[in-house]
């Protein structure tokens, strides 16, 4: 066909701290994703992302790069890369990376050089502001933005008496994007570098925060409990974010043909959404977009940790507004549900709290992915049904930065009801979830590492009940279920990856249906998806008169069949698809 192979391709995310440690240092590494790379390609993947692997100081795992062109030292070296790079296109899959230039750690030597003094070349490399004071005289910073991991987005330096700016930690200042000769070596050291060793692309980092409003002033409040506020506003799609990612394009993207999918937050309309996506804008191939995932969590950047529940019409509307392109559209999109910055999504979207319902549900959160229109993402562990950390599990087993700023924020505001609330939320929502030890069999370590070495995260305590090795020759596993429904995608592709999308039954909470058209192919194709996500028996919707009386069942993640006047008698998490041809 026409299309790009990134369209219909399925993306695996690997953290590689945590897919497999070839060493028995307790670090998972390249040589053991390289080592994992036919379970990979069995299971159907085509193009790999794999998280961070540049030297750092580990503050944010990784997101902190310290030297873009060299490996973290327990993740191996460069020449690794290249076989891992050798191993995958020998294996028919493509590799990317993950490009973080928002900002760098503060080990970077460009950060040193710019932090030494006010004269500099590359002092404007970053962004410095001299402090204000308040009334009684006190220095406060330059505005009172509230940083990704809660506290200031400013920390003063003593050397040259300014605030640095950081979105994030204080480890990771803020590059300058309005520095012409920044983005230039971003687009040289960063990105180039890479693809002229064969890396076939990127997950673009935190892309749409590059252009800062460079008014640099207060942000209204609207967390009282905290002295800072939240204020994506500030650098989220500023005034020259699409001239900045234009010329990414232009210089670097597009000689290398190199396929990018950026990480767009903040940016809940899908109107704004569009001119990153759009194929005539010559940005970006695609975008993460966030409010799904982010269901369940409260204020993205007040107290996000308060859990909210949800019902199932707004993941059904979510859904909805962000299948909000289809194949005849010069735009794209992705689908995904898990990934290293949230919590797992059969805890989230499915139902753990027995074996029995944790396999059928996972089995219908995969349907629903698979049936969905844009570029499909798995992440490590999501093809097993990997589960969040057990309860039971203490604060000390939250390594994460973000998860231990928002709990010392909480302890910090004295306020007992907020560290409960908060250790609560981290219960549900934080990401450490996704970052323990990939299970792969009942072994020791969970066959992450080798026995008698101390995993950087502990081991799930249910890693002899879940695990790849007790799955994979399972006929009724979520891993086989998996297999066979991205086979089922790439068969129904003109539908499921390219069809649109038209929500039935908008305010139902136990059933979600939709109807997907091959109106790309001018084919009277119709594929109805009807997903029971609740415990009890439901009536599915009626196919009948939908697809007449040529209604064909594809798929039931129960082997199901039994139809009613029309409409399918689901059982508990049971999903169907059904079609006209
Ligand atoms: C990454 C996070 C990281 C943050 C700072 C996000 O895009 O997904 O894991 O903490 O950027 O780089």
């Amino acid at each position: 066909t026409n299309e790009p192979y990134w369209k219909d391709a399925t993306f695996y995310q690997v953290y590689p701290a945590s897919f497999k440690d070839s060493n028995g240092d307790g670090w998972g590494d390249l040589p053991g994703l390289i080592s994992e790379l036919d379970y990979l390609s069995d299971l159907g993947v085509d193009v790999i992302w794999v998280s961070p692997i540049f030297d750092s100081p580990q503050k944010d795992m990784g997101y902190d790069v310290r030297d873009y062109q060299k490996i973290y030292a327990p993740y191996g070296s460069i020449e690794d890369v290249d076989i891992l790079l050798r191993e995958s296109h020998n294996r028919g899959m493509k590799v990317i990376l993950d490009l973080v230039v928002n900002h760098t750690s503060q080990e970077h030597e460009w950060f040193q050089e710019s932090r030494s003094s006010k004269d500099n070349p590359k002092r404007d490399w970053y962004i410095w502001k001299p402090p204000r004071y308040d009334a009684e005289g006190t220095r406060i910073p330059p505005t009172n933005w509230r940083s990704y991991f809660a506290g200031p987005t400013w920390t003063f330096d003593e050397h040259t008496r300014e605030y640095y700016l950081h979105l994030y930690a204080s480890d990771q200042p803020d590059l300058n994007w309005d520095n012409a000769s920044c983005r230039r070596a971003i687009y040289d050291n960063t990105m180039r570098f890479w693809l002229d060793r064969g890396v076939d692309g990127f997950r673009i980092d935190t892309v749409n925060k590059y252009s800062k409003r460079q008014d640099f002033v207060d942000a209204p409040v609207t967390d009282p409990s905290s002295p800072h506020q939240s204020a994506p506003e500030m650098w989220c799609n500023g005034p020259r974010i699409h001239e900045f990612i234009h010329e990414m394009n232009r210089d670097v993207l597009a000689p290398y043909e190199a396929v990018s999918v950026g990480e767009l937050s903040n940016t809940p309309d899908p109107r704004q959404v569009r001119p990153y996506v759009s194929a005539r804008a010559q940005e970006l191939d695609m975008v993460f977009e966030f409010s799904l995932i982010r269901l369940g969590t409260g204020n993205i950047l007040g107290p996000k940790y308060i859990y909210q529940p949800f019902p199932l019409s707004k993941m059904k509307a979510l859904t909805q507004k962000w299948q909000f392109v289809d194949g005849t559209d010069d735009a794209w999109t992705t689908v995904f549900v898990e990934n290293h910055d949230n919590a797992r999504a059969v805890c989230r979207f499915g139902d753990s709290s027995t074996p029995e319902l944790w396999n059928k549900s996972a089995k219908t959160i995969a349907l629903w992915q698979v049936t969905l229109t844009g570029t499909l993402f798995l992440y490590q562990g999501q093809e097993i049904g990997m589960t969040n950390m057990p309860s039971s599990w203490g604060i000390e087993e939250y390594k994460d930065v973000e998860s231990t700023g928002f709990y010392e924020e909480a302890v910090q505001s004295g306020d007992p009801e907020l560290i409960k609330k908060t250790l609560h939320g981290l219960g549900h929502l934080a990401r450490d979830h996704s970052r323990i030890p990939f299970q792969w069999d009942a072994s020791p370590n969970a066959g992450f590492t080798r026995e008698g070495a101390t995993p950087w995260m502990r081991v799930h305590d249910e890693y002899k009940s879940i695990n790849v090795a007790r799955q994979r020759d399972d006929p009724d596993s979520i891993l086989s279920f998996y297999k066979k429904a991205l086979t089922l995608r790439k068969q129904h592709r003109d539908l499921f990856v390219f069809g649109s999308f038209t929500l039935l039954d908008p305010e139902d909470e136990s059933v979600f249906s939709y109807v997907k058209r091959d109106i790309k192919g001018h084919t009277d194709k119709i594929a109805v998806v009807t997903l029971n996500m609740s415990g009890e028996q439901q009536m599915g919707t009626d196919v009948a008169s939908i697809l007449g009386s040529e209604a064909r069942l594809v798929v039931s993640t129960q082997d199901g069949s039994k139809l009613v006047d029309g409409r399918p008698v689901l059982k508990p998490w049971e999903g169907r698809v059904y079609v006209n041809y």
